[in-house]
């Protein structure tokens, strides 16, 4: 049987990604855009990428390296890359003119069962979809980067999205690997970036405030929160850390309110506490493209090494 296919709408570092998990899943994808030298690019950085995941045992899929490569084509002929494709997924930089503009085009070349997905961080799919004609098929698709290591998608309808293009997109996911969560409606930042705003900005004020240094702040996520978060949520790890939720409750809410009371207001991300933050930050990991490069590099690494794990434990 023929592989079922995808488009893919820009090759930066989120389609170039998508890219993967979809061969990985067996899928034949059309990687498309308008510049043929991020193309090119794209493909090689993608065959680089898969053969050391190869290497190091960390591929995904039950397919080879090559043999996912074979699945994967580059196009800069918007027409001729969503021709046969079930699902396209949008990846072009975060303006919403450029995607608005992007989906008209796609709106008047796609049929009546294709969805249009798209990858953006914080555009709401209300100004992303509004007025296309095929708004029923319209969704976001919202990844965590690395795509390919944090599997993790979070799944936008807007308020006239079908609700079958949300089934078919969650179950889409699921079958290419990823980890689908789906919002019974849009707002400000989805969740995940309302869960990390929350967490930066105490980060901030706790930093801004002389409380902590910005390392060992740091060190209070990676060797404290962070442990825990990659297995279990923070609603579990309440249920877990007392005798059920509502003995947690019971337990720790005069506490939790006492503490949340005492919360600053939204930090202005500017100024002395910049400069403080990205002095530690850069002494740490000084801002050069090399070292930045090797220190995302042993980050992937390490959400490699999780995302193994997790699949162990998992299974036990
Ligand atoms: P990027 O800048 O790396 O890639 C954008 C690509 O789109 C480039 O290859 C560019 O040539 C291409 N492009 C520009 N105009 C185009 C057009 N008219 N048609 C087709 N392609 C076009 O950007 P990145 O980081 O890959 O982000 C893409 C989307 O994914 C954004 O909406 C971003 O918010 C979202 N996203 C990004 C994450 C990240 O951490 N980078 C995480 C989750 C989502």
């Amino acid at each position: 049987m023929e592989p079922s296919q995808v488009a893919i709408i820009g090759s930066g570092l989120i389609g170039r990604s998508w890219a993967m998990v979809f061969a990985a899943g067996g899928f034949k994808v059309k990687l498309y855009d308008i510049a043929q030298q991020q193309l090119t690019s794209a493909l090689e950085n993608i065959r680089k990428q898969m053969k050391e995941l190869e290497e190091s045992g960390f591929l995904k899929g039950a397919l080879t390296a090559e043999q996912q490569l074979a699945l994967i084509s580059i196009c800069t002929d918007l027409k001729a890359a969503v021709e046969g494709a079930t699902f396209i997924q949008e990846c072009t930089p975060e303006n919403l003119e450029l995607k608005r503009k992007i989906f008209g085009q796609l709106d008047l070349i796609v049929g009546d069962n294709v969805i249009l997905s798209s990858s953006t961080s914080c555009l709401l799919p209300s100004k992303l979809f509004t007025g296309l004609k095929h708004v029923k098929q319209c969704i976001v698709s919202h990844p965590v980067n690395p795509p390919y290591f944090v599997p993790l998608v979070e799944i936008v309808p807007h308020p006239e999205t079908d609700p079958s293009t949300t089934e078919r997109t969650y179950a889409l996911m699921k079958k290419i690997g990823q980890s689908p969560v789906k919002l019974n409606r849009e707002i400000e930042g989805f969740v995940l970036n309302r869960l990390q705003y929350a967490v930066i900005s105490e980060s901030w004020r706790l930093v801004g405030e002389g409380v902590i240094s910005p390392t060992d702040l740091d060190l209070v996520m990676s060797d404290g929160l962070g442990m825990r978060y990659a297995f279990i949520g923070p609603l579990e790890t309440m249920h877990l850390n007392a005798e059920g939720i509502s003995n947690y409750c019971e337990r720790y809410r005069e506490g939790m309110r006492h503490v949340l009371n005492t919360f600053g207001p939204v930090p202005e991300f500017s100024g002395e506490i910049e400069q403080k933050v990205n002095q530690a930050m850069s002494e740490k990991i000084p801002v050069v493209p090399k070292i930045l490069d090797a220190r995302r590099k042993w980050r992937d690494e390490c959400l490699t090494g999780l995302a193994k794990m997790k699949t162990q434990m998992k299974s036990e």
